[in-house]
């Protein structure tokens, strides 16, 4: 197996390299541009192994990119490489229209060049996996959970571009009949998130007696997924997924944002507590705008048809994520000279 991953160095990406070097014997080529959200360090645990490679690269760059998928020749492009933050995507758009529909179109156009010039039965047994998020349905109705069914109906411009590149990677394999395959995940926690997102960010906030925002009346429902369960998942679908087909991945961990504070408030006193319970650093802050309300996944696709499901409980999953970022301060206290916590996607009229 030779898998180029593009995106290796963020969040995701990394787990799903370490996963494919260390429990699937894979050769893997990690393709990343380094932006704010490739934190250094991030690799080091599997960068001296012979199997992992690096190199630096756009998925915007489509020559670039032909000539680095001709020159390492995968069995499989997973292509997990993205901006993938809402609030960013709300203050600037742009980058996440280029990065994640242009870039997509780049990386389609790459895999089907070098795809076309294999012969059997290379052709067959290729896949390109876009990985891609629960974000493109919009919002859950109360009672009901995102299936591979689910009309698409995004909110945000990250959703948006999110889903137009999956429209891209579907017409890819309708027309060109590249042997794609869609994941769709839902909200990931674990090691190594880049502490703009909420749980890291609640945590090291909780952590040094830091106000805690919570947007809205912090009623919002997540359902969340330890990033190594949605790693191996990825690799699932690699392995076993049909082409033209898509999986849904989710923790079965249903939250409500305020329950996900108060739970990562009580952990941390648990182990030592301040004068003032933790609680008390939550704020309710003005709401993201276009806040979707509830995201829920239906994963019994996956489970019936590539024998995944997780592994790791929501209660589990938090513990040893606390724990993490609590005895490895070298990996995130360099990043806040990156993101200094500030609030970001407001409206000028918020
Ligand atoms: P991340 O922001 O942590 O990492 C993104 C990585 O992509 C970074 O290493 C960055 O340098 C790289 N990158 C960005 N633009 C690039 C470009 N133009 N060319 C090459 N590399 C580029 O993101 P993440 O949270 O790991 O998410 C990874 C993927 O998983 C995204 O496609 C996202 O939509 C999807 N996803 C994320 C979640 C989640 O909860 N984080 C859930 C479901 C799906
Ligand atoms: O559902 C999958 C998606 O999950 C991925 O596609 C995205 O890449 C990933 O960023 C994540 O999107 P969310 O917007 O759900 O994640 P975020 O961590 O930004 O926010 C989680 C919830 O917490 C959401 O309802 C907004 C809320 N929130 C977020 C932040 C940063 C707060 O209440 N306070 C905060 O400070």
């Amino acid at each position: 197996m030779r898998v180029i991953v593009t995106g290796g160095s963020g969040f995701i990406g990394s787990a799903l390299c370490r996963h494919l070097v260390r429990e699937r014997g894979a050769s893997v080529l990690n393709i990343d541009a380094l932006t704010y959200a490739a934190a250094p360090g991030t690799l080091a645990d599997i960068e001296a192994r012979p199997e992992y490679r690096f190199a630096k690269g756009d998925i915007r760059d489509a020559a670039a990119m032909m000539r680095l998928v001709a020159d390492f020749k995968p069995t499989a492009i997973c292509n997990v490489a993205a901006e993938s933050h809402v609030d960013r995507s709300i203050s600037g758009p742009k980058a996440f229209l280029e990065t994640n529909i242009t870039g997509v179109f780049a990386m389609l156009e790459a895999a089907r060049s070098y795809w076309d010039g294999l012969s059997e039965p290379a052709r067959s047994a290729f896949r390109f996996v876009q990985v891609s998020t629960d974000e493109v349905f919009g919002t859950a109705a109360a009672g009901t959970r995102f299936t591979e069914e689910t009309p698409y109906d995004p909110s945000s411009p990250y959703s948006a571009s999110k889903a137009a590149g999956d429209h891209l990677v579907r017409a890819w394999g309708r027309t060109y009949g590249l042997p794609v395959v869609l994941t769709n995940c839902s909200n990931n926690y674990g090691p190594y998130q880049f502490p703009e997102k909420f749980i890291p960010l609640a945590l090291l906030s909780a952590l040094h007696a830091g106000e805690i925002p919570v947007y809205g009346d912090g009623q919002n429902v997540r359902d969340w997924l330890f990033v190594d369960d949605h790693a191996r998942g990825i690799a699932d679908a690699m392995a076993k997924g049909v082409p033209g087909e898509s999986y849904l991945f989710g923790g079965n961990a249903e939250r409500r944002n305020i329950e996900v504070a108060h739970a990562i408030c009580d952990a941390l006193d648990a182990v030592h507590r301040p004068n003032e319970p933790r609680r008390n650093l939550i704020r309710h802050v003005t709401d993201r705008p276009g806040h979707d309300r509830r995201y829920a996944v239906d994963f019994s696709k996956a489970e019936r048809e590539l024998g995944w499901t997780p592994s790791v409980s929501f209660e589990d999953g938090l513990a040893r994520t606390i724990a993490w970022y609590s005895e490895n301060a070298w990996w995130w206290q360099p990043l806040q000279t990156r993101y200094d916590g500030r609030r970001i996607g407001l409206l000028k009229t918020s």
